[in-house]
């Protein structure tokens, strides 16, 4: 059953290009930008800075202790460490829910994908080019107006997805994150640099830290929650199954600190670029999920190199989105690997479909499906709040409360490497602090 047992990475290094390689993606630069808008600026930044710090990092810590001592697939590993521990199996339920939420949140991500895609391929053509913020919405209304173009977008990301996992060849894209990743950091940079000459840096700047704490509610703290378990691949069994192939001596903490700090700097310097240039072209800060397809273009299409820029961006931009899928996709193929006869290439196909159908019912939220409601939600905006905000955190709560009460105490203390004084932080966050909070905001929300 162990098929992960023998792998290991490399190196500490590669372990942290992976496991940034799956945090940061669209979750970064399309979805905390907008949610950002969404949700009134600086009061939902500071919760989420707070979620990532107080729930985020002892979670991440949690998923990769319980891979690494399970040696094992998310699910498998829970049910072993829970016998250990003398809990029952249904603790295995964590591994499976993680493997279901990886199922449903692909199959929206795959469509952003294809948006991405696209705007690769618009920017090529030149269609940003001179273009006014009323030029660019109706390029990106025009692109989700037709289903068909929308579909060709998530077939060829899903393809794409499909055709690395099957080969087998994730490891093999560590090189590829190495030097792609910092490409996109210094793209985003000279965003940032564009908007300082629009002269509303300093508005974007208030809006993201300044906080308007009456702008705060339940759902706004929930949201925060959501993006922080979003973006970090948390209560998905991913990291859980990342933790799986990482040696006995990687420190745990520190690692976590590393890459949690990677995701968080693109997420702030993502708003840092997009908000100055919708202050400045008088845009709504509540665009919702098309902020970036509305206003990056427009910084494109007015700047001396901005169709060369443009192409490189959307290029890197897909390319972050699709290692992000790749370690979605991922778990779900190995399940199946592992519970039916089928092979890596047949289980790689099964899953892709199952993910790809799915994704259709997502992208005719924009469109035809646009009445259609689930529990007030479209398609798209239902799986995506299903997952993000339930599905992740209550996975990720269950996880924590696994390691931080059941798991032997003095075990995990030397696992992390933990002296006196870090071993009673380590048990008050990971026992209450991170616990309590996910309740907390799943209580105030309601
Ligand atoms: N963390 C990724 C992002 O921010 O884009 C999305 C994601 C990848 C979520 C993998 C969950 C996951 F398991």
């Amino acid at each position: 059953m162990s098929k992960l047992s023998h792998a290991q990475w490399s190196s500490r290094l590669t372990f942290i290009l992976a496991a940034t390689g799956s945090a940061v993606g669209l979750g970064n630069i399309w979805k905390f930008p907008y949610m950002v808008g969404d949700s009134g600026g600086a009061a939902f930044v500071l919760i989420y800075l707070l979620c990532i710090a107080l729930v985020g990092l002892p979670i991440l810590v949690a998923e990769w202790l319980i891979g690494r001592r399970g040696q094992n697939n998310p699910a498998n590993a829970m049910a072993d460490l829970a016998k250990s521990a003398g809990q029952p199996r249904i603790w295995m339920i964590v591994g499976i829910s993680g493997i279901l939420g990886a199922f449903l949140i692909l199959s929206f991500y795959s469509v952003i994908g294809g948006w991405s895609l696209y705007y690769t391929l618009s920017s090529v053509t030149g269609a940003f080019s001179g273009q006014d913020a009323d030029g660019i919405g109706e390029l990106f209304n025009g692109m989700l107006g037709n289903p068909g173009l929308l579909l060709l977008g998530h077939s060829v990301f899903m393809l794409l997805v499909i055709g690395i996992v099957a080969r087998g060849v994730t490891k093999g894209l560590e090189g590829a994150v190495r030097t792609l990743m910092p490409a996109l950091g210094v793209l985003l940079l000279v965003l940032v640099g564009y908007g300082m000459t629009t002269g509303h840096f300093g508005e974007a700047l208030g809006f993201m830290f300044n906080p308007d704490f009456g702008a705060l509610d339940g759902g706004v703290v929930l949201a925060a929650m959501g993006q922080a378990f979003f973006t970090l691949s948390l209560g998905m069994g991913i990291m859980m199954a990342y933790g799986s192939y990482l040696g006995k001596e990687v420190n745990l903490l520190k690692t976590a600190r590393t890459v949690i700090i990677l995701d968080t700097v693109v997420a702030l310097v993502a708003g840092l670029a997009i908000f100055p240039i919708v202050f400045a072209n008088g845009l709504d800060l509540d665009s919702g999920p098309g902020l970036i397809f509305v206003t990056l273009p427009l910084a494109f299409g007015n700047m001396g190199g901005g169709v060369i820029l443009g192409l490189l961006f959307f290029l890197l931009l897909t390319f972050a989105a699709l290692t992000s899928a790749i370690s979605l996709l991922e778990p779900v193929v190995e399940f199946v690997e592992e519970r039916t006869p089928l092979s890596r290439i047949g289980s790689t196909l099964v899953a892709g479909a199952a993910t790809w159908a799915l994704g259709i019912a997502a992208l005719l939220a924009f469109n035809v499906w646009s009445d259609v409601l689930i529990l007030g939600f479209n398609v798209f905006d239902f799986l995506d709040t299903l997952t993000s905000k339930y599905l992740l955190p209550l996975t990720g709560l269950f996880a924590i409360i696994f390691v931080g009460w059941l798991l032997d105490r003095e075990g995990v203390r030397q696992e992390l490497q933990l002296g006196d004084t870090g071993a009673k932080i380590w048990t008050l966050v990971s026992r209450f602090i991170a616990p309590l909070g996910v309740i907390v905001v799943f209580v105030s929300s309601l």
